[in-house]
């Protein structure tokens, strides 16, 4: 039995801020913020909410697919900027996409690593549930909780959704049929986490009991830094190891998209050339768990496409992340001709 991710889709904004509008507002220059972080724009979306994103990922990501909805039996959220407790987004999401098939919903909170840990906990469960379909979601509108005054955080973020249908091989059905000519087995993954003791990384609860110090996401970069680029290089290598393969078998990187320095760091710390490494966080910023799901979809909409199916079936792809938490992971993808 294999799960693999038969389709994914995103969406982000259209409207767009580019550095020029940063340095208007707080003391900062499209240079000081290309050199340090690589990103030149961000999309934000200040009209619809963060369901309204996802919905419309999820819609472009079901629309390759030829499946009857009912067949999802499990709908995973990740976010920390979600419109609603309860019920919580993965309910409101079956109920906008028309999964009348009594999915499993929850929502998961793992900060920038909520979709990785999301693709872990949906493999686990779809295996031992026995779960024909799934839909794991990364969504976030970061835009409400960034402080605008603050010019070390304002700049990195931006808003944005994506998604990964996902089947179980063992119950899959013929009637479903999907527009990629390959799929992408998820071979394994890799959780772990450590406890933020020194508040590295934060965004306070608005109704914590309390009185509010700072209710917007507030960071150490240097701190957070230091930790991504530790941690990444150890996903890589657990993922490497526990699955006795090298580099070399490793067709792309698609890292959390925070900033380019740390995706530079983990490829020279890793020894995976640069030209590896899907970046596209100089448009999107730090999308939070909508980063690898963004990523994601443009590699398989926009770079895949161009390699010939036989050179990449049996390659690798690690997807890893790095969060609040603070949390870390990865997962394994084996290209697969169908
Ligand atoms: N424009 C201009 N100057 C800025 C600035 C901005 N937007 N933001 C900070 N600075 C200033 C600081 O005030 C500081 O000035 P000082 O030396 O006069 O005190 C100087 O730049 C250096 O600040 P520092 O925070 O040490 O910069 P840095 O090189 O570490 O870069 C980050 C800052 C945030 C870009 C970097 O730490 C980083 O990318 N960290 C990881 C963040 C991340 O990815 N988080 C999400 C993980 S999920």
């Amino acid at each position: 039995m294999t799960i693999n991710i038969i389709s994914t889709g995103s969406y982000a904004g259209e409207k767009i801020l580019d550095n020029e509008y940063f340095a208007k507002i707080v003391d900062t220059n499209d240079e000081w913020i290309q050199e340090r972080t690589g990103i030149r724009t961000r999309h934000i979306c200040d009209d619809i909410t963060t369901e309204e994103m996802a919905t419309r990922a999820c819609e472009s990501a079901l629309d390759k697919l030829d499946m009857d909805r009912s067949k999802i039996g499990l709908v995973i959220f990740a976010s920390v900027s979600s419109d609603t407790k309860t019920p919580a987004s993965s309910f409101n999401m079956a109920g906008r996409l028309g999964l009348n098939g009594n999915p499993i919903c929850f929502d998961l909170n793992a900060a920038c690593s909520g979709f990785v840990y999301s693709m872990a906990v949906a493999r686990s469960i779809m295996a031992s549930m026995k779960i024909a379909y799934a839909i794991v979601i990364g969504a976030e509108r970061l835009s409400k909780f960034v402080d605008w005054s603050d010019r070390s955080t304002c700049i990195l973020f931006g808003d944005g959704a994506g998604c990964a249908v996902l089947e179980n091989s063992d119950l899959a059905d013929d009637s479903v049929s999907s527009s990629l000519d390959y799929r992408l087995e998820i071979e394994d993954t890799y959780l772990a986490g450590k406890y933020d003791k020194k508040k590295y990384l934060t965004l306070d609860s608005r109704d914590s009991l309390k009185e509010m110090r700072h209710p917007f996401i507030g960071m150490n970069g240097r701190q957070i830094y230091k930790f991504a680029t530790d941690v990444g290089v150890k996903v890589i290598d657990r993922l490497l190891e526990s699955n006795c393969i090298s580099k070399d078998d490793i067709e792309f990187l698609v890292p959390h998209q925070a900033n380019k320095r740390i995706i530079e760091t983990l490829a020279l710390k890793s020894q995976i050339p640069d030209d590896r490494w899907f970046v596209n966080l100089d448009e999107y910023g730090n999308t939070s768990a909508a980063s690898i799901p963004l990523a994601l979809n443009e590699l398989v909409e926009k770079v895949l496409p161009d390699r010939k199916l036989e050179q990449i079936d049996g390659r690798r792809i690690i997807s890893l992340a790095f969060g609040g938490g603070l949390s870390y992971g990865g997962f394994l993808l084996k290209i697969r001709k169908k």
